[in-house]
């Protein structure tokens, strides 16, 4: 890993023209590029399999356990070089994942899970995750596994955090949770970036991402199909009728047949 200034000042994070492949059939990302600006909030959207996690895999230096290979382009954050370094390096300069699917270890308490994401975190550190948490303090000695889905995830967070991120990565933080706990999840988002960390967001909820982020790019099968600032995005017709399901169209009438569970759509 390069110890010089790779990137230039104010940019916490930069991803130039990305190509991602599993084996030799799958290309899964194109000539990527994107930025996180320090201090900032950056979402990408996109489809199901459009390649968020596979950019967030490449980025955190896993995606050789997942049988995938950079191909092409470079990473690089303020100190260092990223491109194909191992995790533990990619961690040490300041970049942390907390991955899709949270990733817990449900067998390890609470506590243990923390201590894994940062041994030698100094006290104020974890001060910091149980101030921004203050359930995973009352359930400190608890195993992950019995937690509900949005503690799991902010135990995810929480242990990425413990890594004292400089730039945090965030795969699918509110995936699966009801709408209040995604909205917890949200603001605790944006007060972890109030505190000065900078956050590159992976969300399918595009209405959420976009209300948290000052920049945006839209994936699309591997390539960077739209991107801009997020206030600009979420006003454009495009993004709203493609992404955030807004439609000038009448939006389709449902009717049930009674005692068939079934949903049948209107005739026309
Ligand atoms: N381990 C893997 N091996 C082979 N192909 C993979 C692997 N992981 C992902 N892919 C493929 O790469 C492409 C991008 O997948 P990826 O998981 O990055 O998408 P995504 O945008 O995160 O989707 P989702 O919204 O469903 O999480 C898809 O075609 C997917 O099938
Ligand atoms: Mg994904």
């Amino acid at each position: 890993m390069v110890k010089t200034p790779t990137v230039r000042d104010g940019t916490a994070l930069s991803v130039r023209d990305l190509t991602v492949s599993y084996g030799r059939a799958v290309r899964a990302l194109h000539g990527v590029s994107l930025q996180v600006p320090r201090g900032e909030v950056v979402a990408v959207l996109g489809a199901n399999g459009a390649g968020k996690t596979t950019l967030m895999r490449a980025i955190s230096g896993v995606l050789r356990f997942h049988g995938g290979l950079v191909t092409g382009g470079h990473i690089s954050c303020a100190e260092a070089r990223l491109t194909k370094a191992p995790p533990h390096r990619i961690v040490a300069a300041g970049v942390v994942q907390a991955p899709e699917g949270r990733r817990v270890f449900g067998r390890m308490t609470v506590e243990e899970n923390l201590r894994a994401g940062g041994f030698h975190a100094p006290a104020e550190v974890r001060k910091r995750v149980f101030d921004l948490f203050p359930i995973l303090a009352e359930r400190r000695t608890q195993r992950a596994s019995l937690l509900s889905g949005g503690e799991q995830q902010m135990l995810a967070m929480g242990r990425a955090l413990m890594a004292r991120p400089k730039v945090l990565l965030l795969d699918e933080p509110t995936l699966g949770l009801a709408p209040k706990m995604a909205e917890h999840i949200a603001r605790t988002v944006a007060e972890i970036n109030r505190q000065g960390t900078s956050v590159l967001l992976v969300e399918q909820n595009a209405a959420l991402a976009l209300r948290l982020s000052n920049y945006a790019y839209v994936l699309d099968v591997g390539e960077v199909a739209l991107e801009g600032p997020s206030a600009e995005l979420a006003a454009s017709d495009e993004v709203r009728r493609r992404y955030l399901g807004v439609s000038d169209e009448p939006a389709p009438v449902f009717r049930t047949r009674r005692g068939i569970a079934k949903w049948e759509p209107t005739a026309p």
